[in-house]
C-alpha cells in the first residue's frame, strides 16, 4: 500500500524538460511541498541547486527529511512564495521558476487538516497555521451571499445559491465545525449519483471553501509579473495549475508579459497551449488529472 504521505509529482518529465534544468544555476521551487519535483531536478543535475518555499511548515519538515542527500544544495524557507521578491536573494543566479499550485496529497491525506470531504476532521484548511482564518469560521460567520460567491466561483457549483442558504438557516441551531457536517449538507442539497467522470459536489466545495481560506488566487499576477522581471534572460518559469480560474491569471500573465504592446515584451511562451498529463499519468496519479502546465522563457 502506498504511504500516507507519498506525493507524486505531477508532470514531473515535462517540467524538468522545459524548464531545461540540467543547466547549472540556482531552481526557485515556490511551492516545494514535499519535494518531489526539487528532489529530481537535485538528482538529476549534480550542478543544480534549489531554494524552496511553503507555507506548510508541517510539509517543510518532511522536505528537510527527503532532501537530505541533497542538504548542502538545498535552502528551504517557510515562506509564501508572493514574499519571494522582497526576499535577498541572488536572483541573477535564478535559471528556473517552479510553481505546483495548490494542495499536496500529503496535506489532502490527514484527516486533522480538514482539506478532504473523505475523512472525518475539523473544518479547518489552513495551509498556514499561523493564517487566523479557517474553513469553520468562514462557514460559520460569513454572510449567506459570500458563501452564495465562493461556492459559484470557486467551486463552479451549480446549487451555490440553495448550499448556502441551508448552511446559513442550518448553523443558527448549531455550529458547522467539522468535514462530516459539512458534507452531511451538502449531500442533502445537492443530489448526486456516483457516475464516471462526475465530481463529488462536496469536491467542489471544499475546493471553493480552501482556495478562499488561503487566498490561493491573490496577487498570483502580481507575484509572476514581478519575478520574471527580477530574473535574468534565458530564466525559464513553469507554473502547474489544476483550477480553471488560476489557469485563466497563469495564461493571462504570461500573454500581457509576451506582449510587445507593453514596455515591451518580458518572455516568450514555450507552450501555446498547456501541457497536461498523459493518459498513463492519470491512471497512476488521480490528483493529475486537472493539471495544466504552462511555461516561458525570459527574453
Ligand atoms: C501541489 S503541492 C507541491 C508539490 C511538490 N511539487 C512536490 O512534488 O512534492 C503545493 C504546495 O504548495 C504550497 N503552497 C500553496 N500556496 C502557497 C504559497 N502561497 N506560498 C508557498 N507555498 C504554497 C502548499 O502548502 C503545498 O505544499
Amino acid at each position: 500500500m502506498m504511504s500516507q504521505q507519498a506525493h507524486i509529482p505531477v508532470l514531473l518529465e515535462e517540467v524538468l524538460s522545459l524548464l531545461d534544468t540540467q543547466r547549472e544555476g540556482v531552481y526557485l521551487d515556490c511551492t516545494i511541498g514535499l519535494g518531489g519535483h526539487s528532489s529530481e531536478i537535485l538528482r538529476r543535475s549534480k550542478n543544480a541547486q534549489v531554494i524552496g518555499f511553503d507555507i506548510d511548515e508541517k510539509a517543510l519538515m518532511k522536505t528537510k527529511e527527503n532532501l537530505k542527500p541533497f542538504a548542502d544544495r538545498v535552502t528551504l524557507y517557510h515562506s509564501d512564495f508572493r514574499y519571494i521578491p522582497e526576499l535577498k536573494i541572488d536572483f541573477s543566479s535564478i535559471r528556473g521558476i517552479l510553481l505546483d499550485l495548490g494542495l499536496s496529497s500529503f496535506q489532502l491525506d490527514d484527516a486533522q487538516r480538514g482539506f478532504s470531504y473523505q475523512k472525518k476532521g475539523p473544518l479547518d484548511m489552513r495551509m498556514d497555521l499561523r493564517n487566523k482564518t479557517t474553513a469553520a469560521k468562514i462557514i460559520n460567520k460569513s454572510s449567506e451571499n459570500k458563501l452564495a460567491q465562493i461556492f459559484r466561483e470557486y467551486g463552479e457549483l451549480r446549487q451555490a445559491k440553495i448550499l448556502a442558504k441551508e448552511i446559513y438557516s442550518r448553523r443558527k441551531k448549531e455550529e458547522i465545525n467539522t468535514t462530516s457536517q459539512l458534507l452531511k449538507i451538502t449531500e442533502e442539497i445537492c443530489r448526486w449519483r456516483p457516475q464516471k467522470g462526475k465530481t463529488h459536489p462536496a469536491a467542489r466545495v471544499f475546493q471553493a471553501l480552501r482556495i478562499e481560506v488561503n487566498q490561493e488566487l491573490k496577487d498570483l499576477d502580481a507575484f509572476l509579473e514581478k519575478i520574471v522581471k527580477l530574473t535574468p534572460k534565458n530564466t525559464r518559469t513553469a507554473v502547474i495549475s489544476f483550477h480553471s480560474l488560476e489557469d485563466r491569471i497563469i495564461k493571462q500573465t504570461m500573454k500581457k508579459l509576451a506582449s510587445s504592446k507593453q514596455e515591451r515584451p518580458f518572455i516568450t511562451i514555450l507552450t501555446k497551449k498547456p501541457v497536461t498529463p498523459a493518459k498513463k499519468e492519470i491512471e497512476a496519479n488521480f490528483r493529475a488529472r486537472s493539471a495544466k502546465l504552462r511555461v516561458s522563457r525570459n527574453i
